[in-house]
Order: structure tokens, then sequence, then C-alpha cells
């Protein structure tokens, strides 16, 4: 399984490259008159980010218009709660830019979590294109938890990542909260998959899953891979032991 790895400086300049990464790929739709559809993570990292996606040189050059916002997982809580991946974007990003409404396609945490999932299918299967049974994104931008997990997918439910469903209803181990998330074949059914990751405390992880060691099989992370092999870490250099 070969992961494309890019490593950087320091954080900003990570995620100066995703966000460069992202006005090209969204032009590149743009001048095909397609939506470029992308699906994106919580957490502290892309929040930096969406904050630099916000900023006068990237938010007035991307072309909003043509970009369609989905999520890879949310969690189960109201859109206004600290800790909702949508209200996270929004804060960050999403009031500043200008992302027509009708682009913005977010996991209502609020609801009955498995309604939800299966509003969340349906809505994906409506609006996307198709590959072997599943949606296909044409980004799907990923985060590293600090146990391996990625999206709301958790060491402890593997599971996940073979499900026949396209979205679930996944538990956080720890605190019991319930999350929204897609699933492992929607992630690895993706044109291209990126990981934003920074900081020395997920370089072990990192380094486990690149030199495939038998650490790696319990982490969610290590079994993401599309079959297109566009799969990149983009890395500050805290992150690199490998
Ligand atoms: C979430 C994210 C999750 C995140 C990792 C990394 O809902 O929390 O989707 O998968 O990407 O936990 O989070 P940090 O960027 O905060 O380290």
């Amino acid at each position: 399984m070969k992961h494309t790895t890019h490593i950087f400086e320091n954080a900003e300049l990570s995620a100066r490259a995703v966000a460069d990464l992202i006005l090209e790929k969204a032009n590149a739709k743009k001048q095909q008159s397609q939506y470029f559809n992308i699906a994106v993570s919580g957490g502290s990292t892309p929040k930096f980010l969406f904050s630099l996606l916000a900023e006068e040189d990237y938010r007035t050059l991307i072309p909003w218009e043509s970009i369609r916002f989905f999520w890879v997982d949310e969690r189960c809580v109201e859109p206004t709660h600290p800790e909702s991946n949508f209200g996270m974007t929004y804060d960050a990003l999403l009031q500043f830019a200008f992302v027509p409404a009708e682009n913005i396609f977010r996991m209502k945490g609020e609801d009955i979590p498995d309604n939800e999932a299966d509003r969340y299918k349906n809505l994906l299967r409506s609006k996307l294109p198709a590959k072997n049974g599943f949606p296909v994104f044409d980004l799907i931008l990923l985060g590293l938890g600090d146990d391996g997990h990625t999206a709301s997918i958790f060491p402890d439910n593997l599971l996940l990542l073979d499900s026949e469903k396209t979205v679930d209803v996944a538990t956080h181990p720890v605190s019991g909260q319930k999350r929204i998330t897609l699933t492992g074949k929607t992630i690895n059914n993706a044109d291209e998959i990126v990981f934003l990751i920074n900081g020395v405390n997920k370089a072990k992880i990192i380094a486990d899953i690149i030199n495939q060691t038998p650490e790696a099989k319990k982490y969610p992370a290590n079994y993401v891979h599309n079959a297109a092999g566009q799969c990149s870490f983009y890395l500050d250099k805290e992150a690199v032991i490998f």
C-alpha cells in the first residue's frame, strides 16, 4: 500500500500546501463546469486550514460557487455546539467565504443518529457520482487521532472499514459520544484522499503506517488507501520520524 508523503517545515506550510491543492482542483472542476465535491473532517488540524482559506489571498481566488462541502464525520450535537465539526468549519471559513448555502451539506448531528446516517447516505447518492456502488468524492480531507482513528472510525470498531453502508453511526470509545461517519469503503472510493497531520504526537503512528509495522494493523487510518493510489500525507516535519 503506497502513500505519497509531502513534508513541510511547519504546520502553516503543510496547511498552505493543502489550500493550494484545493484551489487547483476547484479551478480545474470549474473549467469543466463541474462541482468540486470535497468531504472535510473536524478536529483542530483542519481549523487552521479553513482559517487560511478564509484569508484574502485564498478567499478571493477560490471559485466557491463550484465547491460543494460535505463532511467526513460529525459529532451528534447541535451545529452550534462547541464540538460540532460543521460549527468549527462555519466559524473558521463558511461565515466568511462565499459558498452558496445550497452547496453546503452538513451532517445533522442534532437528529437521531441512525436516521441521519440514512438521510446522508441518500443525499450522497443523489448529489455524487457513484463507482463500485459507493459515492465518489473528488477529495476527502482526513485527520489522524492520537489512537490512529480517522473520520470517526475508532480502533475498537474496525468493522466500519468494510461496512457495506455508505454512512454509519459510531461511538467514541472514551466519551461514548455518538458520531455520524463515512465508512471505510466510501472513503476509499474517493478520487483523492489527503491526510493533513501535524505534530510529534502522531509521528509514531505515521511511521508505523508508512513502514507497515505489525502495530499499524490496529490503526483505522492504516486501512485508508484508494484504488487510484492517490492517498497522500501532508505532514509538518515534527510528524516525521519514518
Ligand atoms: C473528528 C475528526 C477526527 C480528527 C482527528 C484528528 O471529528 O474529530 O474527524 O477524525 O480528524 O481526531 O483531530 P485533530 O486534528 O484535532 O488532531
